[in-house]
């Protein structure tokens, strides 16, 4: 089975606290707290798990909420497959308000600052770790420290050991880890927008500017639209093709990204067509839609 690392730059424990509604300059009561490993590079690991494509998740981890992590993904991910780099700043905690009526407001710190050696030693654990032949998942935003160019550097490395990169993260990270030419970038509307420069809203914007994006990778360029038709275009191959996700009602849409990305590096992980990428996923990202954030389907 061809191996899958995931790298997690920058994970989270996620708390949601649910109250009635949010009262300013008051106190407000928290009726009832969850707490889960969160952040993308763990979604993508833990829906990974689910879809059977055994994944090695590298990741840093540092004060009390790295403990409480490391206790998250014990239970979650046999231990086996996760490689911990420890740092002396404590991981972050995302907090998330959602009120009876279901709105909900979200704080995400940008995370612990890494001392240059942490990262260098992030950077030699993901060579060791990723297999050539095998795939890099890299998602996610880089934390503090960690330079603007961090994904291109390990796209670059990635390729000189024949490891295919898949690639979701937004802003300048993106820009340059696309001048790197991953093997594939998952970019939804808004970050297609940032990396075109011009909106990206009609599947003929979409189109285009998936082209544009896969002229300078050279490789796969899979659109997510939400529930609107998501896009696979490859230039080279001369491949473009629409596909539209299976209809529901979501109760949420956090981390569907991530769970349309793991079913993609599954579906190449098991050699299926490029078709079937698209296709599976976007139903594994509808799926995402249907649960809480961080619960995987029974
Ligand atoms: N309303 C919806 N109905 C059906 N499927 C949906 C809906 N919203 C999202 N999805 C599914 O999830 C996939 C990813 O959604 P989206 O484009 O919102 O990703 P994203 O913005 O990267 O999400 P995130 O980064 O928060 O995980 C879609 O391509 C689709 O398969
Ligand atoms: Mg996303």
């Amino acid at each position: 089975m061809t191996p899958i690392l995931v790298l997690a730059l920058n994970p989270s424990m996620d708390v949601e606290w649910r109250v009635k509604e949010v009262l300013w300059e008051e106190k407000n009561h928290i009726d009832s707290e969850r707490r889960w490993a969160g952040g993308k590079g763990i979604n993508v690991a833990r829906w990974l798990g689910w879809l059977g494509g055994k994944p090695k998740l590298l990741l840093p981890l540092g004060g009390a909420a790295g403990k409480e992590l490391t206790g998250c993904l014990q239970r979650e991910i046999s231990s086996a497959n996760v490689a911990i780099i420890p740092i002396r700043t404590a991981t972050r905690i995302n907090i998330i308000v959602t009120t009876t009526a279901g709105r909900q407001m979200r704080f995400n710190p940008s995370g612990p600052r890494l001392i240059r050696a942490e990262w260098r030693r992030l950077q030699l654990a993901t060579r060791k770790l990723s297999s050539p032949g095998g795939l890099l998942v890299l998602s996610g935003s880089l934390p503090p420290g960690v330079p603007n160019d961090a994904y291109a550097r390990l796209i670059r490395q990635a390729r000189k050991t024949g490891v295919g990169t898949l690639l979701d993260c937004d802003g300048t990270p993106l820009r340059s880890a696309v001048a790197a030419r991953p093997f594939l970038v998952k970019p939804n509307e808004h970050e297609l927008t940032q990396w075109w420069g011009r909106a990206v809203r009609s599947e003929a914007q979409a189109l285009q500017a998936a082209r544009a994006m896969s002229e300078a990778t050279g490789g796969w360029v899979l659109v997510s639209r939400g529930g609107k038709r998501g896009l696979l275009v490859n230039r080279p191959e001369g491949f473009q093709q629409f596909a539209a996700p299976p209809r529901g009602n979501p109760c949420n849409r956090v981390g569907a990204g991530d769970a349309l990305l793991a079913a993609v590096a599954r579906e190449i992980q098991l050699g299926s067509t490029p078709l079937q990428w698209l296709h599976q996923g976007l139903r594994v990202g509808a799926r995402a839609t249907q649960l809480p954030a961080g619960h995987l389907p029974a």
